[in-house]
């Protein structure tokens, strides 16, 4: 059986510092850190300023380095299976204006960096990480809060986790072009150690909620099919949340009610429109009670809102894929299991589910049998969000 361990800041710190000193030949003097997470609920309304309530996990990146008096960032990256990529570019007090290029993994610190409210110098920097790739627990959003913290670190110019939140999504849409929400960027700065965080993707308040349920545990199970979100799929869920936005006079969808369903039927907007408004409106709902129900500690109610939750991805946002649509459907026949649901963008990914403590590893047996991919599990541990490191 398949199991995804964290290998611990530590761990990657001391890698990292290795690193840099092997390929740069002195010691790094700025280090930080940044968590992936996963999503419990609230997905694909973030953009529609709706509430989300994501978990930041100890899975992370982490970005050792230093100055290097020249007008050139020079940075390594050491991948999944070990090897190594390296980009140079242009610091940001040089003339030359930073773009969006080759390689495509560059364009997540290029955009940071572009978007750092202050001219950096020249750096040379080390990136590791042990988050999973591919699997929708947001290593983009690591990698870019990771590098922002890095600068701060570096610089000595500091702020606030909600403009560093936002500048990173600034990036992630001007550099790499993915027009995501704020939902990973946020989570990935504000993480709290055994919490979830309610956000408010309007006003962009958070409150932070205990993750105390009793017996039971999140048990995430990565499908292993790998989801890549910025083709066409995504930008289409929103076009399509924007159209309605706009065909019902609203600032946001967030503001739309079961009456406006009846109101973009007469305006005869587009069925795939309507069912998009549907979700929204049901999963912000059921945001909000799930975060209810966690601090209640109802875990029935969670578990009943997390299938709610997935169909409505399923069916009418359309964003999951026959796999993790199988694994919510063994997960409901196995004994223990509270709930289960698809998390992220989708396409792929992985399934959060709530179950009993004492059921769980019958739960991963019974997945592993009957579910026809080769699937990857572990425990959520909810972890703190970024920060700089000691070296
Ligand atoms: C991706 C995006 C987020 C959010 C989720 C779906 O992870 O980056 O902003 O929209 O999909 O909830």
């Amino acid at each position: 059986m398949k199991e995804a361990v964290p290998k611990g800041e530590t761990v990657l710190l001391h890698f990292a510092r290795d690193k840099f000193v092997a390929v740069f030949g002195r010691s790094p003097v700025a280090a930080a850190a940044a968590p992936s997470r996963v999503n419990l609920i609230g997905d694909h309304i973030d953009y529609c300023e709706g509430f989300v309530l994501p978990v930041a996990l100890p899975f992370l990146t982490v970005i050792a380095g230093g100055y290097n008096n020249t007008g050139q960032c020079n940075v390594m990256s050491v991948l999944e299976n070990g090897d190594e990529v390296k980009t140079s570019f242009p610091a940001t007090t040089h003339t030359t204006q930073l773009k969006p290029g080759e390689p495509a993994w560059a364009n997540y610190i290029k955009g940071v960096l572009a978007n750092f409210p202050s001219e950096v110098n020249g750096f040379d920097a080390v990136i590791v990480a042990d988050v999973p790739m591919g699997a929708g627990l947001s290593s983009s959003a690591s990698i870019e809060v990771a590098m922002f913290t890095f600068l701060e670190a570096l610089t000595g110019k500091h702020f606030d986790p909600v403009t560093k939140a936002k500048l990173c999504q600034k990036a992630e849409h001007e550099f790499p072009g993915m027009p995501c929400g704020i939902m990973d960027q946020y989570i990935s700065a504000m993480g709290r150690k055994d919490h979830a965080l309610l956000i408010d993707c309007r006003s962009l308040e958070s409150f932070h909620i205990p993750m105390d349920i009793g017996e039971a545990v999140v048990l995430v199970t990565n499908s292993n099919v790998k989801h890549k979100l910025t083709g066409s799929e995504y930008p289409q869920r929103r076009a399509h949340c924007e159209e309605a936005t706009k065909m019902l006079g609203l600032s946001s969808l967030r503001d739309a009610t079961p009456g406006h369903l009846e109101e973009l039927e007469k305006l005869k907007a587009d069925k795939l429109v309507i069912m998009r408004t549907k979700h929204v409106i049901n999963e912000i709902s059921w945001t909000e009670k799930v975060s209810k129900a966690l601090a209640a500690q109802d875990l029935a109610l969670v578990g009943e809102l997390f299938y709610k939750s997935h169909d409505s991805l399923s069916k009418l946002m359309e964003v999951s894929c026959p796999e993790s649509d199988q694994i919510v459907e063994v997960l409901k026949t196995c004994t223990g299991v509270y709930g289960a649901r698809m998390t992220g963008g989708g396409f792929g990914g992985c399934v959060v589910s709530l179950v009993n403590k004492k059921h769980v590893e019958e739960v991963k047996k019974n997945i592993m049998s009957h579910y026809k991919g080769n699937p990857t599990f572990f425990i959520c541990q909810p972890s703190d969000g970024a920060r700089i490191l000691k070296l």
